[in-house]
């Protein structure tokens, strides 16, 4: 399927490894330019000019913490009219909810619902103004389903579905859509270190963990960035403009639901 969207312009924040790589390689396949982002240098060039050589796509590699107003502007600076940003940052480490202090908090809320917004408000109105746009914010399973030690995380990502809900609704019409990707586990760096604290945790080897976690999930596999960003550049394309305001799990049937 032609997604439309060659030639459009999209910021892909937190982009030089894992799932925000995987949506800067589909969104480049579909024939966008894309900013791609990361706080290593090196990695992240390395990173812009594999998928550069391999799309042919034209990449600008913008080495800064998104999660900082001069990061932000610095990714505005490069793409100041962006037709698709795609919200992603890291995330909290697992920690027991009690020992959370203050800083902490306040650093995870700031990483996974502040500066997303902050996106969202700086780029929204142009959006509306050319009549298209597509928002993307990679959140998490979590929202959905908890997940024991994700707490922060969860609550910030949760928070950010909520108060960009009725945006969703306020700039469709002018063909700008908001909406939320919720992976289940994907094989990355994220997933590979936390997969040897939490086997250290319950007394087991990485590969133990690893394989007792596979074969949790219905598809017997982790997800792979890859076919994480082939949704996003769905999401992103011409043909999803009657999709807004909704979180769409991609977890290999993990969440148990009927609907
Ligand atoms: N993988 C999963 O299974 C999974 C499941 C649920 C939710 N998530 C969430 O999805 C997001 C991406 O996860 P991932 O697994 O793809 O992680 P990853 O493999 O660790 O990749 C994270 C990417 O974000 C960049 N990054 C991190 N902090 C940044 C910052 N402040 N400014 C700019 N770039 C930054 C990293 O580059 P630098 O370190 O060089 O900055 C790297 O390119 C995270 O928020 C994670 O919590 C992942």
């Amino acid at each position: 399927m032609d997604l439309g969207i060659a030639g459009r312009k999209a910021i892909v924040c937190a982009s030089s490894k894992g799932l925000g790589k995987g949506c800067a390689r589909a969104l480049a396949e579909a024939g966008c330019e894309i900013v791609m982002n990361g706080r290593d240098a090196a990695v992240l060039e390395a990173a812009a000019r594999e998928i550069a050589e391999a799309t042919g796509a034209k990449i600008h590699a913008v080495a800064c913490d998104v999660g900082t107003e001069a990061g932000r502007r610095a990714l505005l600076a490069a793409c100041p009219a962006p037709d698709i940003l795609v919200n992603n940052n890291g995330g909290p480490q697992p920690k027991d909810f009690r020992q959370i202090t203050r800083e902490e908090m306040i650093a995870g809320l700031d990483a996974n619902l502040l500066t997303p917004v902050a996106l969202v408000q700086a780029v929204i109105d142009g959006m509306a103004e050319r009549g298209f746009g597509r928002i993307i914010d990679i959140t998490s399973s979590s929202v959905r389903t908890p997940i024991l030690g994700l707490d922060l995380s969860s609550g910030a990502r949760a928070g950010l579905t909520a108060f960009l809900a009725a945006a969703a609704r306020q700039f469709v019409d002018r063909n700008v859509t908001i909406n939320h990707i919720l992976p289940g586990v994907f094989d990355t760096d994220r997933i590979a270190t936390a997969t040897v604290r939490m086997a250290a945790m319950k007394g087991v080897t990485p590969e133990q963990f690893r394989a007792e976690r596979e074969k949790s999930v219905p598809a017997k596999r982790f997800g792979a960035p890859d076919e994480f960003g082939k949704l996003c550049a769905f999401l992103a394309s011409e043909h999803a403009g009657y999709i807004t305001g909704q979180s769409i799990l991609i977890d290999g049937g993990a969440f148990n639901t009927v609907i």
